[in-house]
């Protein structure tokens, strides 16, 4: 089995493995460059290229999990990215990075929702999952019986007049120096709003943080069931990978 090159740009770095595709197992260390800073377009593409170089072994295709409305490989938004990205052609990027393999892009919450429904917290779950990921900004991913509904971005829903990730991120708890309880209330909130809307039957919690879900899971309450993420660090790149194997054997 050929295996497919997964790539998760994320605030801090870019986050590299190679996956194999039959069982979404990453095979050997994950690999990382840092994010350019600002990470414009053509800054990007270089590390991007420094980075695809290190995994010779990986001779499928190539996904990348990209924070940003993606549609057929176009990148349609920049909340914390270079707004040169906006209705950028970023699977050309991605293909011109790579030396001209079929490359794929997707949103990273959605890369991140697809890793954990195949392989995670979501695996065998039916009904309306939703995906939730705090990091930089917040990521959702929307499934219904295990189908992808992409791009909700309701990380940028308003909630007592802020975004959402304005107001909840982790990004936003280091800075404003938020403890367990006080950024549990303003999750809870948010959950309250998405399961108003979307009566999801499980939250998957995930980004970084979720690492640490034992020390505050037991504050945060829905009526939908809310478990962490399985996967962790390797989601979006596990997702990234999955999805470029599925779509380049269409
Ligand atoms: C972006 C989303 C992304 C999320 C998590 C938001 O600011 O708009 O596309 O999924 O951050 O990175």
């Amino acid at each position: 089995m050929e295996l497919v090159l997964g790539l998760d740009l994320g605030g801090s770095s870019i986050k590299a493995g190679a996956v194999d595709p039959s069982t979404g197992h990453v095979v050997g260390p994950l690999d990382s460059i840092p994010t350019p800073v600002g990470a414009t377009v053509e800054a990007t593409q270089a590390a991007l290229q420094e980075l695809i170089a290190r995994f010779p072994q990986c001779t499928g295709p190539v996904g990348l999990a990209f924070p940003s409305v993606v549609v057929r490989g176009v990148t349609y938004s920049a909340a914390n990215i270079d707004k040169g990205w906006i209705g950028c052609d970023a699977a050309a990027v991605l293909r011109a990075a790579s030396g001209g393999r079929p490359s794929f892009v997707v949103n990273d919450a959605d890369a991140a929702g697809v890793a954990e429904m195949q392989i995670g917290a979501g695996r065998g779950e039916h009904g309306v999952v939703m995906m939730i990921t705090f990091g930089t900004g917040i990521g959702t991913a929307l499934f219904i019986d295990g189908k992808l509904w992409p791009n909700t971005e309701l990380g940028h829903m308003e909630i007592d007049g802020m975004e959402a990730e304005h107001y909840a991120s982790a990004r936003v708890r280091t800075v404003e120096k938020l403890d367990w309880p006080a950024w549990c209330e303003r999750v809870n909130k948010v959950l309250d709003r998405y399961h108003m809307l979307l009566w999801p039957d499980l939250f998957i919690v995930g980004g970084g943080v979720s690492e640490r879900f034992e020390e505050y899971g037991a504050l945060l309450h829905s009526k939908a069931r809310i478990v962490p993420a399985g996967l962790r660090q390797a989601a979006g790149v596990v997702g990234a990978a999955l999805y470029a194997h599925k779509h380049a054997a269409r």
